[in-house]
């Protein structure tokens, strides 16, 4: 799926360029942005799948367990990374952004019943990290290899959290023999930098 990057090539058309993919990573699962690198201030980095952006206040959710490392380290440091590559059209996006954790709220709960009863299964197991003898997926014996029913899904809703990112500054970077091109978007004003 070849698409090109925007020209005339302004602030705008780039800004818009911006939208577009990270609209079509939250909405594609092909789409290669769709798995973007998450880090956090501890110098940790993970992969994580974007769930939506919001064009409105250029935010990003994802979903997480509320019992991960990373929900710890973000109470202390909010700043976070975002990192999205799309290595055929050789665009990288680098949004720096603040992080918040919801457990409670309308968008939690509202993203929890929306959710696969597969995806949900995940957070009826151990918390993520817990040291094992053996190879282990965390799961009860009796959920492993089967979909969960919604009554057996309830005491994983508590584990269940949406992280929400509002992104302050993305970085695009066009990667081109013409010339590599770059622009940066702070708080929504854009600006042209060298590559
Ligand atoms: C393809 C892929 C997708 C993943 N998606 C998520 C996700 O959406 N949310 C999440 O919390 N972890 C996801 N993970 C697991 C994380 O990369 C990470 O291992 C886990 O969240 C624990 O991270 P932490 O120890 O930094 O908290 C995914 C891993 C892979 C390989």
């Amino acid at each position: 799926m070849a698409r090109y990057v925007p020209m005339p090539m302004t602030l705008e058309t780039v800004r818009q360029d911006i939208e577009d993919r990270l609209l079509e990573a939250a909405s594609n699962r092909r789409s290669p942005m769709h798995t973007p690198v998450v880090a956090t201030a501890d110098a940790d980095a993970r992969i994580m799948v974007l769930r939506n952006f919001d064009t409105s206040d250029w935010t990003l959710r994802f979903h997480t367990d509320a019992r991960s490392p990373k929900v710890e380290t973000l109470e202390d440091n909010a700043a976070v990374a975002v990192l999205f590559y799309d290595r055929d059209e050789k665009v990288q996006i680098r949004c720096r952004g603040q992080a918040r954790i919801e457990t409670e709220s309308s968008l939690a709960t509202a993203a929890w019943s929306e959710s696969d009863t597969y995806a949900r299964r995940c957070y009826l197991g151990a918390p993520p990290g817990e040291e094992r003898e053996q190879p282990s997926s965390g799961l009860p014996d009796e959920i492993e290899g089967k979909r969960p029913t919604e009554e057996e899904l309830a005491p994983a809703r508590k584990n269940f959290a949406v992280m929400v990112v509002k992104i302050e500054s993305a970085d695009w970077y066009f990667l081109s023999n013409d010339g590599h091109k770059r622009a940066i978007f702070t708080n929504g004003k854009g600006c042209w930098v060298t590559p």
